[in-house]
C-alpha cells in the first residue's frame, strides 16, 4: 500500500510540474531511442540484434522478455524487474546493477534516460 500511495503522491506532483527531470518524454525517448538501435529492435516480433528486442520489456522480469531473445545468465538469472528505478540504474551503468552482463553502453544524460524510459513504457503493452 505504501508502495502505491507514493505513486499517487508522485503522480500529483508530476502534473503540476511539467518540467520535472523523472518526467519522461516518449516523443523525445524515440530519438534516443536511435542510440540503441545498432544493439536493440524494439517493434513486436523483432529479431534480436547484438542485444535482445525490446518490445514489452517495461515491467518485465530482466532477461524474459520478449520470448525467444539471446541474453546472459547474469541478466537471466538477476531477478531484477524493469521499472523506472532499475531501468534508470541499467541505463546509467548496467554492469553495476548486474555484475556480469553484456550491455556496455550507458546513457549519462537523466533527461535522456527518463525519456528512453518513457518510449520503452510506450512500447509495452500493459505498462502504463
Ligand atoms: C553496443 C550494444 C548496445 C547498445 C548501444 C545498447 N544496448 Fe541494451 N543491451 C545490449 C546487450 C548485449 C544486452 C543483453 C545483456 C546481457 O544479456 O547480459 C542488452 C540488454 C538491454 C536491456 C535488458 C533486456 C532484457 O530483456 O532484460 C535493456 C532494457 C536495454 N538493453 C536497454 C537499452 C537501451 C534503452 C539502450 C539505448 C539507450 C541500449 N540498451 C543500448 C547491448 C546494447
Amino acid at each position: 500500500m505504501r508502495c502505491v500511495a507514493g505513486v499517487v503522491v508522485a503522480m500529483m506532483l508530476g502534473a503540476g510540474a511539467p518540467s520535472a527531470i523523472a518526467d519522461g518524454d516518449a516523443a523525445a525517448g524515440q530519438s534516443v531511442f536511435n542510440r540503441c538501435k545498432i544493439c536493440h529492435t524494439i517493434e513486436e516480433g523483432g529479431p534480436p540484434k547484438q542485444g535482445p528486442n525490446l518490445f514489452g520489456v517495461y515491467g518485465h522480469p530482466a532477461g524474459t522478455a520478449p520470448p525467444g531473445s539471446l541474453h546472459s545468465d547474469a541478466l537471466a538469472q538477476s531477478g531484477v524487474v524493469w521499472d523506472d528505478a532499475t531501468l534508470t540504474e541499467w541505463l546509467k551503468a548496467p554492469s553495476r546493477l548486474i555484475k556480469g552482463v553484456k550491455m556496455t553502453f550507458r546513457l549519462t544524460n537523466d533527461q535522456d534516460i527518463a525519456d528512453v524510459i518513457a518510449y520503452l513504457k510506450a512500447n509495452s503493452p500493459g505498462a502504463d
